[in-house]
């Protein structure tokens, strides 16, 4: 039986290009949401011909606007009951964070939030972090928990500078700014923060999060030293699949009575430990099995324990995860049978 569409409801998704915006908003269409979304550069018909298709779903209408355009996310918002803001400028080979993440990271939260303080009608603001906004401290030992509680150290990351820094840096600092705004302002606010995402994606490209998932069946050894840093960066290997990311978000943004940060974490593990599963499924992938430098098992787990007591329930497991992903990446010519 056909679902009932809700009627008039309106959401904004600011970012609608990337991976888990489009396929966020495919989801909000299919909810019978109607959508504005914004993106950089609406006349690049390369960089969106997957909005362009979810257009026959219903009614998509996309922005221009640029995080750092003060006013760029004035019409977008208007009338949206929802805000979904997943933009965020991700560049780990930058030689200069500051300016080519951190910094417009802040100011595009805060222009996004600018924007909906100054319409009325806005229920919730739904921002997407990150689990390196959480779990990126100088704590020894396994076993840790990390919930919502948690906030990674960015005085270590600005001191120390460990490869990648900029970015954990760059999700703490605009997820913390978007609190006080949100605060100051009386604005609804939820955090969603996932861990890695992957599976199938809408996205032209293969996006970099699921090539870097996928790194150890793939055999690319420069994303695979990229998992073992972030092992060792940020404690874990927690993985999550891009629907379940996108089902939380609208459920929490439906859920009256969320409120504050959501870690959305499906299952927690080790390169080690998702080499050896990822063998015993799939052995014609050869993945390596030596890791000298990367220890057997994680320091810590990412705990989704807040989203579940909500009630909310995740639909897939690491075996749909991968098996998912490793169909995805046969269709994309990128993996062999
Ligand atoms: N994928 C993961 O594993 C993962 C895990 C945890 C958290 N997250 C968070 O989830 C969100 C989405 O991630 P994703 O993997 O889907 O990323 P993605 O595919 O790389 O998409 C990022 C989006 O940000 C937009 N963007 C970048 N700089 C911008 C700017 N200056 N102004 C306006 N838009 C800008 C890009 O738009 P253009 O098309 O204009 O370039 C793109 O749509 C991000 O906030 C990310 O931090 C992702």
């Amino acid at each position: 039986m056909a679902s009932i569409k809700p009627v008039g409801k309106k959401a904004c998704v600011i970012g609608g290009s990337g991976f888990l915006a489009s396929c966020l908003i495919k989801q909000l269409l299919e909810k019978g949401y109607a959508v504005n979304t914004t993106v950089r550069d609406p006349d690049n018909a390369k960089k969106i011909p997957h909005l362009l298709a979810l257009q026959s779903l219903g009614e998509l209408n996309i922005f221009g606007a640029d995080l750092t355009g003060e006013k760029d996310f004035d019409d977008p918002v208007a009338g949206c009951e929802l805000v979904f803001q997943l933009a965020t400028p991700v560049n780990f080979a930058s030689e200069d964070p500051e300016n080519d993440m951190i910094k417009p990271a802040i100011s595009g939260v805060l222009n996004v939030l600018k924007a909906c303080a100054r319409v009325t009608g806005i229920k919730r603001v739904i921002l997407t972090s990150s689990a390196a906004a959480v779990t990126i401290n100088q704590l020894k030992g396994t076993d840790l928990v990390m919930d919502e509680s948690n906030w990674t150290d960015v005085e270590y990351l600005n001191t120390a500078k460990p490869p990648t820094w900029g970015y954990p840096v760059s999700k703490t600092l605009a997820e913390k700014v978007a609190w006080e705004f949100a605060e100051e302002n009386h604005i609804d606010l939820i955090t969603v923060i996932p861990t890695l995402t992957t599976g199938p994606s809408l996205t032209p490209d293969i996006p970099s999060s699921v090539g870097l998932a996928t790194s150890l069946i793939t055999g690319n050894d420069f994303l695979i030293n990229a998992l073992k840093g972030m092992q060792l960066l940020s404690g874990s290997i927690s993985i999550t699949h891009v629907e379940d990311i996108c089902r939380a978000q609208i459920f929490l943004a439906e859920k009256e009575s969320a409120s504050g940060r959501y870690i959305c974490c499906a299952h927690n593990t080790s390169v080690p430990e998702l080499a050896k599963f990822l063998n015993k499924r799939y052995p014609q992938y050869k993945s390596p099995t030596e890791f000298d430098d990367c220890p057997s098992k994680a320091k810590l787990i990412i705990s989704s324990e807040k989203l579940v007591k909500e009630g909310f329930s995740f639909k897939y497991g690491i075996e749909e995860i991968y098996d998912q992903t490793v169909e995805y990446l046969k269709s994309k010519g990128a993996l062999k049978n």
